[in-house]
């Protein structure tokens, strides 16, 4: 059967099912669990400065109808001296991404140094900046929809790094291509999305909101056609060096083989594991459905990348 590995710039993976932040990425625990189960990849729960409790229940609800989720966690995390800990206990083998936030490029600067400054015997693949906060002085918009917050944040944050930098974006803009290129222009070298769209929803028998955070972000099932459409944009925009995950929405081996066609290296699965009992199994049954695939087309998976955009002028 034919390999998955795949390069994203230096780093490489035995294959590119990566899970997505925020999504049993709390713990060391479920981290090297979700490696053993077969990603090629983990990401870490997004890890800020202080020590965040988030917003209170009704936080994450399951939409069974559209198979997907909303949420309002509010970046709960225990800040990052606290999970400092929690990343010596990562098992040696596991490949891991460290995703954090802030609210200035020194904020992120700040982590990174500290992660740094650990010496650790197995150190994160690269820094995944989630660039969703609330910008500490400009009014509360968010830090990923302003290119020059996004330059200065990335520029920053590549220039104290050891290791890549990755960039993650907001789909709730109008052009994503602009927030990408000056990711670029500040040094990343991996491009994720997407992150959750903006959503709500509302009780007709209470006529309540249903999350107590009334305004929360919609994942799963739903999404995929925007996170498609944002991989497709992004790789006719950028060409193909740069390196794209894919995330959002992604359900079964299919869909995996349609954001890679789009132009993603990787992709990024969050949502899903919300269905998994047997998460060794159902990751087993992704890489299979993706060899299969592979196979009839008698094509590698660097092949099948972008092919898209070649079939579109057909
Ligand atoms: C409960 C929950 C928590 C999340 N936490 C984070 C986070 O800490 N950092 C981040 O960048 N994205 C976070 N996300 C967004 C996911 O990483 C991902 O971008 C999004 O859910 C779309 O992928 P999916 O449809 O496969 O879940 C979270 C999503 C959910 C549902």
């Amino acid at each position: 059967m034919s390999s998955l590995k795949i390069a994203i710039g230096s780093i490489l993976l035995r294959n590119p099912l990566i899970l997505t932040a925020g999504i049993l990425g709390t713990t060391f625990s479920s981290l090297n669990r979700c490696y053993a189960a077969g990603f090629g990849a983990v990401t870490t729960k997004s890890i800020g400065i202080e020590p965040r409790e988030g917003y209170a229940n009704p936080s994450v609800i399951y939409i069974p109808e559209i198979d997907s989720i909303i949420n309002a966690v509010g970046l709960a995390n225990p800040g990052y001296i606290t999970y400092g800990q929690e990343l010596k206990k990562i098992d040696s083998e596991v490949k891991y991404i460290m995703s954090i936030f802030g609210s200035t490029p020194d904020e992120f600067q700040l982590i990174i140094k500290y992660i740094q400054s650990r010496n650790l015997v197995n150190p994160p693949k690269a820094f995944e900046l989630n660039l969703s906060c609330p910008h500490a002085t400009k009014g509360g918009i968010s830090v990923g929809t302003d290119p020059e917050i996004v330059y200065e944040i990335v520029k920053g944050a590549t220039s104290v790094s050891r290791i890549p930098i990755w960039i993650k974006l907001t789909p709730n803009i109008t052009d994503i291509k602009s927030i990408a290129d000056a990711g670029v222009r500040g040094g990343a070298t991996g491009i994720v999305a997407i992150n959750t769209v903006k959503a709500m929803l509302i009780d007709i028998t209470t006529k309540k909101p249903i999350l107590a955070n009334i305004r929360g972000g919609l994942s799963g099932r739903a999404i995929k056609p925007i996170g498609i459409h944002a991989i497709y944009d992004l790789y006719e925009y950028l060409g193909a060096k740069t390196p794209l995950i894919g995330t959002g929405g992604i359900w079964n081996w299919q869909d995996i083989i349609e954001y890679i066609l789009a132009g993603a290296t990787a992709v990024g699965m969050g949502s899903l594991l919300f269905n998994y009992n047997n998460l060794e199994l159902s990751v087993n049954k992704l890489i299979t459905g993706i060899k299969k695939y592979l196979e009839t087309q008698d094509m590698s998976i660097s092949e099948i990348r972008g092919l898209a955009h070649e079939h579109a002028q057909i």
